[in-house]
């Protein structure tokens, strides 16, 4: 087994929830939020994904990090020593593939900002809301710039892991994070003041509750909740291993989420009102474009636009890289423990397969048919792999957490992990419930509810 002073810790408990933050804050809050709430028919979406957020990974968060923090290592042989002899060591294995799975259609999106620095920053996006669309569909299907900008960003996500934890990842994250909440402020405040905002603010903010128990809402949002926050593929669990004994997971654990919402929420604000300022627009149909279409149009309100367009896509761009930092992180941490490889060549060896399966989905936005609309499913390969992570695989991987939590590992000696340094009375008969009983029964309902009305 690797010494914990091999693998590297946190340089102090804001650099932790700076990096643990940095993991959650990514595409999830700026790309996929927006789309997923126009896809799921606006506020009703938004009620639904607080609540999951609040119940069901909250609590999720709580156990992943005290499985990481009580063993120390990556989520399959931390999984093996808090519970020998048994088979609870395949959930970390199920995170260990997700990592990969996610990693390889996310590392496509985050190519796409990477190009749109250039392009924003440049003024080449220009004209009406056709003619952005346009640019866009023409960008996305061209096969050899999609898999180079892929190319790219695991090139630069491998480069900061060979780096190791506390240089590469908290560095990064430590910059980016305060940068990014200022700008989008800014845009905040310039898109609720743009004509037509009202329009877009109402559609945000005020709740069609005739779609609250529609299936496709609230598996999209336990999926997106999952997702947004990096829960139940274990790369909270990883970044758990790496915390000090004497910091509180539940300080910890708070600050997370909090930020990670409240990016979320406030990109709706930049997208609706600046959607709705465009007429004909209609967020149900933009589907993952919605950003690259949206924003564009923001930054020609602005004064200076295109320097507010290049910065915003610049850390757009940063904030994916820190996302798939604790992506890549999950497996190559896997290889490195279990495994006993030396870090630059787990990370050359899992970037490599990882670049190999991500050319489907670089490829699939027009520039092959076939992949583009796959036979069957009907949709794209980069959107079939986002459902099947996101929507089935993060919460079956949390669902198999909570029940190792609650019942093999116990909630007796998760708590004794999350109580080190507090004192937390109130809490710890609500936790034990939520993990033992809300979490696992909420979340086989909706995959199950899900799966029958397919
Ligand atoms: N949470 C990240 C985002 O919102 C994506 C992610 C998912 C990262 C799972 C790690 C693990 O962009």
């Amino acid at each position: 087994m690797v010494s914990t002073s091999d693998r590297g810790s946190w340089g102090s408990r804001a650099g932790f929830v700076l990096a643990a933050a940095g993991s959650a804050v990514g595409l999830g809050n700026l790309w996929s939020f927006p789309s997923q709430v126009g896809q799921g028919g606006g506020a009703v979406f938004v009620v639904v994904y607080l609540a999951c957020v609040l119940l069901i990974c909250l609590p999720i968060m709580l156990a992943e990090l005290a499985v990481g923090r009580a063993a120390q290592l990556d989520p399959v042989a931390s999984i093996r020593v808090l519970s020998p002899n048994s088979r609870w060591w395949l959930v970390g294995l199920l995170g260990v593939l997700a990592g990969a799975g996610i990693l390889s259609f996310y590392s496509v999106i985050a190519g796409w900002s990477l190009a749109y620095i250039w392009f924003a920053g440049t003024g080449s996006v220009t004209g009406d809301a056709d003619a952005i669309g346009a640019f866009f569909t023409r960008f996305t299907a061209n096969g050899p710039v999609n898999v180079g900008l892929t190319f790219v960003i695991l090139g630069l996500t491998a480069t900061v892991l060979i780096g190791g934890v506390r240089s590469g990842i908290e560095r990064v994250t430590k910059l980016m994070m305060p940068a990014l909440i200022s700008l989008l402020l800014i845009l905040a405040i310039r898109a609720v003041s743009l004509p037509g905002a009202v329009a877009g603010l109402s559609y945000y903010l005020k709740p069609d509750f005739s779609r609250l128990f529609d299936p496709t809402v609230i598996n999209a949002a336990l999926g997106q909740a999952f997702f947004s926050l990096s829960l139940g593929m274990g790369a909270m669990l990883t970044y758990g291993s790496y915390l000090d004994r004497k910091e509180s997971l539940i300080t910890a654990a708070g600050w997370v989420v909090l930020l990670d919402t409240g990016m979320a929420l406030l990109a709706g604000f930049i997208i609706f009102p600046s959607g709705f300022s465009i007429p004909g627009f209609d967020p149900s149909e933009s589907g993952p474009g919605l950003i690259f279409v949206v924003l564009p149009r923001l930054f020609a309100e602005l004064p200076s636009g295109h320097l507010f367009g290049g910065a915003f896509f610049m850390l757009l761009t940063l904030a994916a890289v820190t996302s798939t930092i604790s992506l890549l992180e999950v497996p190559v941490a896997y290889v490195i423990d279990t495994h006993r490889w030396s870090r630059p060549r787990a990370v050359l060896l899992v970037a490599t397969v990882v670049f190999l399966l991500a050319i489907p989905s670089a490829l699939g936005n027009g520039a092959v048919n076939f992949l583009s609309k796959l036979p069957m499913v009907g949709m794209s390969f980069l959107d079939l792999m986002a459902t099947l992570w996101n929507n089935f695989a993060l919460p079956l991987g949390g669902f198999l957490i909570a029940i190792f939590v609650g019942r093999a590992w116990g909630v007796k000696h998760a708590l004794a992990e999350i109580e080190r340094q507090d004192t937390w009375l109130t809490g710890r008969a609500l936790w034990s419930f939520l993990i033992r009983w809300v979490c696992p029964v909420a979340i086989a309902m909706i995959i199950v509810y899900t799966v029958m009305s397919m």
